[in-house]
């Protein structure tokens, strides 16, 4: 079970290890914040940043960013995991953890102590909140970045959390961005064919748990509220909304609740995103009247900068995450011989490339997982790359892959394009933007020709005993560092 029991929990454990940098120097929303947080990101594993002094907001008022960042670490602890496992290793870990499921707990709502300040509806203010504007070119101050949104399915009454942005539109306002296809627009367009206006829930300053689970897509009959509980160990305690009928974490920093209705649409955007572009140009956007606010005493907003790799926070974490969601849906469908999934965090958000490595079992093996990993459900939207490889090759080191796609891919025969694949409007490469829920996928096989596989030409190794020889002599040939590891040998023709 995970010890710590909110973001400010998890935030000590991170302080332990000293992953925190806490900001004391007087820091501004517009910008500088967003700007600090891109050049610490593109420090290997720079630490998670707490700013404590944000120019025009009273001491207290603080914001947390490069939450996760490019930190394994900071990762594992989010996830309950061992702190120094590598990525392929933290992937096969979390497939068991995601499959951990528990229920939300019904608290009380005195007892939630983001219930230390409720703000009702002609109070409502939420610029009292440091939000953030991240790029030179946004619309406006993103409240919403690192946050879960909670809708409810009018028909089976399933609660989702999905992350998605939230542009303050006004002091009782903010936008309501989702994508096509996301369980957030299909709830909502359910409540407005149903001719009900929908409400919704904005937790921002959530634990990384919740801020993983909510960014990861889940089948639409199983709660994120399930598997966040999965993850801690525990059930998460959840209050009931005040003036909507659904259900809030009890820890949170930030909660508003508000309601969508589906004639109120108001400008938003554009925002700088995860593929390092202002994605769509800005346009009519629905938003949320906010009826409500809770929130704790010294509140922690958290804020994730959608940027060009490293500097985006998505990235590893979701690149991780996803990863062992595809080895799921492949394992589910039945797919034999999968060694290993990575979603490439370098990839636009983790998303444009998915690489999997196999032991081959049959003919049309690598074509079936191409065309599996390609369309399941955790890899259908956006992935552009879908590469596989055999299973000498690690598919979490790019550079071995890359090797495999120049040495085992005979591109006029390995090579096949999916049309009109799930996508979206923030995606820069397809104009006018309106074409752009529509993508295509590249599918890559950059394993060894399976027909000629006893006869394809043979990887030079070095044999254990060379490498027993250079490695007793290594210190001798005045070499100022280790002798480097390798995974495998070529068999000894003299043993
Ligand atoms: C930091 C961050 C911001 C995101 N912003 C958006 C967004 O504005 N709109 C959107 O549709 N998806 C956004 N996503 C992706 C969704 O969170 C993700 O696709 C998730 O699966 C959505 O939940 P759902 O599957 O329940 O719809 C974002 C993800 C992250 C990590």
């Amino acid at each position: 079970m995970i010890e710590w029991k909110d973001l400010r929990g998890w935030i000590a454990e991170v302080e332990k290890i000293g992953e925190l940098a806490r900001i004391k120097e007087e820091t501004d929303w517009d910008e500088e914040i967003s700007g600090i947080t891109y050049l610490v990101g593109k420090r290997k594993g720079g630490p998670a940043l707490l700013f404590d002094n944000i120019k025009g907001y009273s001491e207290g008022y603080r914001v947390l960013s490069n939450i996760l960042g490019s930190s394994t670490k900071r990762i594992a602890l989010a996830m309950g995991l061992p702190l120094n496992l590598s990525e392929l290793e933290m992937i096969k870990m979390l497939r068991d953890v995601f499959k951990n499921k528990i229920p939300p707990k019904i608290v009380s709502e005195e007892s939630a102590p983001v219930n230390e300040n409720i703000v009702m509806e002609g109070d409502v203010d939420i610029t009292i909140f440091p939000a953030l504007k991240m790029w030179h070119h946004d619309g406006g101050r993103y409240i919403g970045t690192s946050d879960a949104i909670i809708t409810k399915d009018p028909e089976t009454g399933h609660h989702n959390l999905g992350t998605y942005r939230q542009m303050i539109t006004n002091k009782k306002q903010v936008g309501f961005y989702v994508s096509p296809g996301k369980d957030a627009l299909l709830h909502r367009e359910k409540w407005w064919q149903q001719g009900k206006p929908c409400e919704v829930i904005a937790v921002y300053g959530t634990d990384p748990a919740t801020f993983i689970c909510s960014a990861m897509g889940f089948p639409s009959n199983v709660s994120e509220y399930d598997a966040i509980g999965g993850i801690m160990g525990r059930p998460v305690e959840v209050c009931k909304g005040k003036v909507t009928d659904l259900l809030y974490p009890a820890n949170a920093e930030i909660v508003i609740e508000g309601i969508a209705y589906p004639d109120n649409l108001q400008p938003e955007g554009p925002f700088g995103e995860f593929q390092g572009y202002y994605g769509r140009p800005g346009g009519l956007t629905p938003v949320i009247d906010i009826k409500c606010i809770h929130y704790r005493n010294n509140p922690i907003l958290t804020a994730a900068l959608m940027a060009d790799h490293p500097s985006c926070e998505q990235n590893l974490f979701f690149g991780i995450a996803r990863s062992a969601k595809i080895w799921d849906d492949l394992d589910r469908m039945g797919v034999p011989g999968i060694k290993g999934v990575y979603s490439v965090p370098s990839a636009a958000g983790g998303f444009g490339m998915v690489c999997v490595s196999i032991e081959q079992r049959r003919a049309g093996h690598a074509a079936q997982v191409l065309a599996l990993a390609a369309q399941c459900s955790a890899a259908s939207y956006y992935t552009k790359w879908i590469i596989v490889v055999d299973e000498d090759i690690d598919p979490t080191d790019i550079e071995q892959v890359i090797w495999a796609m120049s040495t085992r891919c005979h591109p006029a025969d390995d090579i096949d394009i999916q049309r009109n694949t799930w996508s979206t409007y923030l995606d820069p490469t397809r104009n006018p933007p309106e074409e752009r829920p529509y993508g295509s996928k590249t599918l890559i096989n950059a394993c060894k020709e399976h027909k000629y596989l006893k006869a394809f030409s043979k990887r030079t190794r070095l044999t254990e005993q060379t490498y027993k020889k250079v490695q007793k002599k290594w210190a001798k040939y005045g070499l100022s560092f280790e002798v480097p590891a390798i995974d495998a040998f070529e068999p000894d023709i003299n043993s």
